[in-house]
């Protein structure tokens, strides 16, 4: 990638901190969870393949990010640790929360990074379009079960939601899953740019409950050789994968370079005192219009209550005690 590509330059370390990276076994996730390692913390690589994600723990214990000599990596390196967590299954997002919580004293970040692209359409066990709950309605349940542990770890703890600049082409449709008019495109832009109003809704009503020990973020990472075309072939025409990749090859960063802004919004002081923006290249960006519709990101979060048979509150305190009560 020849031109940008923006270095999280942050010297933070992150001794005694646990964070949380779903979808680390590969790509952006697994260069995130090299750097953050680097830093001191324990990794708790989320995924849904362990053998996979064993093989990225030897990976990164192997070989350090490629600029090894940076004060933020001197000093000891931190812990990892793999976790079972498939996000189109609502009872394993359930189950490793609970495990979560249990087995962890503290969760400092979480990285809602695991995510699939234009997929053939299926519809997962729980009955919702695969993209959306991959990408969406694991996280979002993932996050609320995982909120009461994390207030109780701060101050300074964040949230980051992996989106994607295609948000900007997105809409939240009537039909969230899609099941008259799926186009595998069209899913991965709704999730993405329901990643992006999760964020912000998240942001407001931490907020308005007074906690602020957790800060909220969403980013576009950049565009990144990582598996996540690997549905290109099926979706677009045989050899679209192979076609992209030789094309788009001057603007493409390798997944080091694609793990920095999610590296910023996890470390950086400069971030520190922000919650609900949506960032690119390490700094601020501004989403498309819906990403900034209040009444878009309040009708969605309240959607996706009701499809989760989660009781609305207002009073978010109460509303998190509610949903806590699903996994006891
Ligand atoms: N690459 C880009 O150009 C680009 C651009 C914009 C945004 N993004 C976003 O960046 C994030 C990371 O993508 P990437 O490029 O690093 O892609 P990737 O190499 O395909 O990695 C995706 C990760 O998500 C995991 N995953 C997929 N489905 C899962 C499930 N049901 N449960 C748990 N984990 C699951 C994968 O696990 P398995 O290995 O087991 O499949 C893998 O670890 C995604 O949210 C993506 O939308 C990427």
């Amino acid at each position: 990638m020849w031109f940008f590509h923006s270095q999280c330059t942050s010297k933070s370390r992150l001794v005694d901190k646990t964070v949380i990276i779903t979808g680390a076994n590969t790509g952006i996730g697994k260069e995130t969870a090299r750097d953050l390692y680097r830093r001191g913390a324990r990794i708790i690589l989320a995924c849904r393949n362990i053998q996979k994600a064993n093989d990225a723990i030897e990976d990164i214990k192997k070989n350090p990010p490629s600029k090894a000599d940076r004060e933020q990596f001197q000093g000891a390196p931190g812990e990892l640790v793999v976790y079972q967590l498939d996000l189109s299954s609502l009872k394993s997002v359930k189950e490793c929360a609970k495990k979560l919580l249990t087995k962890e004293s503290a969760i400092h970040l979480l990285i809602n990074n695991a995510g699939v692209m234009m997929c053939p359409q299926e519809t997962t066990e729980d009955g919702f379009e695969l993209q959306l709950q991959t990408n969406y309605i694991g996280h979002f349940l993932l996050t609320l079960l995982l909120l009461p542990k994390m207030q109780s770890s701060g101050p300074g703890c964040r949230i980051i939601n992996v989106s994607s600049f295609l948000h900007l082409f997105g809409a939240i449709h009537n039909d969230l899953n899609l099941k008259e008019s799926y186009g595998p495109m069209k899913a991965y832009i709704q999730s993405k740019l329901a990643n992006i109003l999760f964020t912000k809704e998240l942001a407001r009503r931490l907020k308005e409950a007074n906690i602020d020990e957790i800060n909220v973020y969403s980013l576009h990472p950049g565009v990144i050789t990582t598996e996540i075309g690997r549905h290109y072939n099926t979706t677009i025409f045989p050899g679209a994968s192979t076609i992209f990749q030789i094309f788009l090859q001057p603007f493409l960063k390798n997944p080091e370079q694609g793990a920095q802004t999610t590296i910023y919004c996890s470390v950086d002081e400069k971030a520190a005192d922000e919650t609900g923006l949506y960032y690119k290249e390490c700094g601020v960006a501004t989403p498309q219009w819906r990403a900034q519709d209040d009444q878009i990101a309040k009708d969605l979060w309240d959607k996706t209550c009701r499809l989760l048979h989660l009781e609305c509150n207002e009073d978010f305190a109460n509303f998190l005690k509610t949903v806590s009560q699903i996994i006891k």
